[in-house]
């Protein structure tokens, strides 16, 4: 048995050996970055260094993070769809060599003393070239010195790295697949078919291009990159030979327990299986996020939203099997067991974790109370509307609509299945066609923005957001400065036409609180003060009363930014250089966003 055990630490000491630093893994939730939700790949929370900033531990550096990507969650239940994932990632900063970053790769896929996947095992694919960016033959090359056989040129479609603007860094990827030994599906099986005969083990993307308008000629870039990612979850199914990422470790065990509480068999029927493993899926996603550091609880906005949304599905799904959501505890307890000792505010969140799920079990018991109500008000209006007609001398079918049952779940989060159930009781007809059309019709809409929300997901670069970013500093330190040091930073969120900050307070914001804070601020920009950027050791920056999230890992550098003697924080950037280039600074609205906790937003103008 291959263990993910196993593979973080065969990670590890590859990079370790081959002279890459270990850095921090991030919260799940990003900082300062409007276009995402979650944190969506290992290379998320390094934007600031991939576009330039100096990282504090260095040009080569690799790490395992947790990641949460919602735009595949429709296909969860499947074999290998997972919302929450960890990534292996590793990265090259400022150069990009692709022929050793390849033949790396390649040492850790097949040798025997980490991966040890015969070679005749791996395909890979590379960039085939366009009217826009040549073909990526240095990739090949370095493939086909590897030995390996198997190279498929493909297009842009599927080796290509960008952002959803088509303008920015981007550049050719080339992608690693295990090869099952299944037979070809057809004379031109290749891994961009899905047939399962190979199945995607690692990307390496080589951001060596920026494109500067739409379908323009991709020109080097001056400070090229290298990332790459290797799903764990994937990865070690593949080596312990099993079809699907839940036939092995936590999500085994996670499945025992439901089989054990459950009425229905997870081999039962194919939609029984789905349920168990969305329920596995989803309370994994909500365990996380539930004991990541920012604190996020479920509510109708942002990240609180998707964990309702996670939370909620899972109490559907364990209706389907008849398992009752009052074990949901024990399968936090299990991934909690697992993960904590990756992720220790998942350990010290562990009662936390449950009495939020419990809150919420309770919440949408009303919710279906209230859906059985609406369900009434619906069934009268279709009786009327039947009488109406009978009088008329004309049939209306006893049949609730596709859009209303959509409603019902949409609106009133009321599922399909109950919909149903009562229907057919009270002798009415619904259709899951129809109700599937409009679920489809909607999809597509929140896809399209997911779409465009995940692909944009560089964040902003512009010299408002790097102001805007050192007024977020001030802020916090106003608000230290008026309510005491245990006022800390809750979530912060910036656009280059606003910040957004969150933080504890256990009151509304007096307009005369709020005069004195922007008083601070603007009297702190007045005196033109120089933004100071260090780099120092954890310990260092601890000793020196640093703000910031600190982690155990001794010896890591960090950068801290102070200025003078009023803000003193560890952070990536970038920033301003000098307060007085943020002009004036105006908070436009204070806001309660969850329970004891303030939202601030403000501009500068
Ligand atoms: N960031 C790259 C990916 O998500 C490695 O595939």
């Amino acid at each position: 048995m291959f263990t993910s055990e196993m593979l973080r630490e065969l990670w590890k000491k590859f990079f370790i050996n081959h002279g890459f630093k270990e850095i921090e893994n991030a919260s799940i939730i990003p900082e300062n970055d409007p276009t995402v939700l979650f944190t969506t790949a290992g290379m998320h929370p390094l934007v600031p260094y991939l576009l330039g900033e100096p990282h504090p531990a260095g040009d080569k550096i690799f790490n395992v993070q947790r990641c949460l990507r919602t735009n595949d969650i429709d296909q969860v239940g499947d074999d290998s769809h997972l919302t929450l994932f960890e990534m292996l990632g590793c990265w090259t900063l400022g150069k990009c060599d692709k022929k050793e970053m390849i033949k790396l790769s390649f040492e850790f896929l097949t040798s025997k003393d980490y991966l040890n996947i015969p070679v005749e095992r791996l395909a890979v694919t590379v960039f085939k070239g366009d009217e826009t960016a040549p073909k990526d033959e240095e990739a090949f090359n370095a493939w086909e010195e590897c030995g390996i056989k198997q190279i498929f040129y493909m297009s842009k479609k599927e080796n290509w790295w960008g952002l959803g603007s088509g303008i920015g860094p981007c550049g050719p990827d080339s992608e690693m697949f295990y090869d099952t030994g299944k037979e070809k599906c057809c004379e031109n099986c290749s891994p961009s078919c899905n047939c399962g005969k190979y199945l995607e083990i690692w990307n390496d993307v080589f951001m060596q291009y920026r494109i500067d308008e739409p379908n323009g000629q991709a020109q080097n870039l001056s400070r090229p990159n290298i990332d790459t990612g290797m799903g764990l979850e994937r990865v070690v199914s593949v080596l312990n030979h099993k079809k699907s990422v839940y036939d092995y470790g936590v999500f085994k065990d996670v499945i025992s327990l439901i089989e054990k509480n459950a009425k229905l068999k997870y081999e039962g029927d194919g939609k029984s299986k789905r349920s168990y493993r969305i329920i596995a899926d989803h309370l994994k996603a909500s365990t996380f996020i539930l004991g990541d550091i920012k604190g996020v609880v479920p509510s109708n906005l942002g990240q609180g939203y998707i964990l309702r949304r996670f939370i909620r599905r899972s109490i559907n799904c364990a209706r389907n099997i008849e398992f009752d959501s009052k074990y949901f505890k024990d399968i936090v307890d299990i991934y909690v067991d697992e993960y904590g000792k990756y992720y220790k505010d998942i350990e010290s969140k562990r009662q936390f974790i449950k009495d939020e799920l419990d809150k919420e079990i309770s919440k949408f018991s009303k919710v279906i109370e209230d859906g059985h109500k609406e369900f009434e008000k619906v069934i009268n209006g279709i009786e009327k509307h039947i009488q109406f007609a009978k009088l008329k001398g004309e049939i209306v079918e006893r049949k609730i609509s596709g859009k209303a049952s959509f409603r019902l779940y949409d609106t009133f989060g009321f599922p399909f299945e109950l919909t149903e159930e009562l229907a057919k009781e009270r002798g009415f007809m619904v259709s899951k066609d129809e109700f599937d059309e409009m679920f489809k019709e909607h999809q597509e809409k929140s896809r399209d923005q997911s779409d465009k929300v995940f692909k944009g997901g560089l964040a902003d670069s512009s010299i408002q957001s790097a102001y805007l970013h050192t007024a977020t500093h001030l802020l916090l330190a106003a608000l230290q400065h008026f309510y005491g040091k245990n006022v800390v930073q809750k979530g912060s969120n910036i656009t280059p036409d606003r910040l957004r900050f969150d933080f504890n307070l256990d009151h509304k914001m007096t307009s005369e609180e709020i005069n004195n804070i922007e008083d601070f601020v603007n009297n702190v920009i007045n005196q033109a003060i120089p933004v100071k950027c260090e780099i120092m050791s954890i310990d260092k920056a601890k000793e020196n009363g640093a703000h910031g999230t600190f982690t155990d890992k001794y010896g890591q550098e960090v950068k801290v930014f102070t200025i003078g003697n009023i803000s003193k924080e560890i952070c990536g950037g970038p920033h301003a250089e000098n307060t007085k280039q943020l002009n004036h600074f105006k908070i436009i609205k204070e806001e309660s966003c969850a329970s004891g906790i303030r939202r601030i937003k403000a501009i500068l103008d």
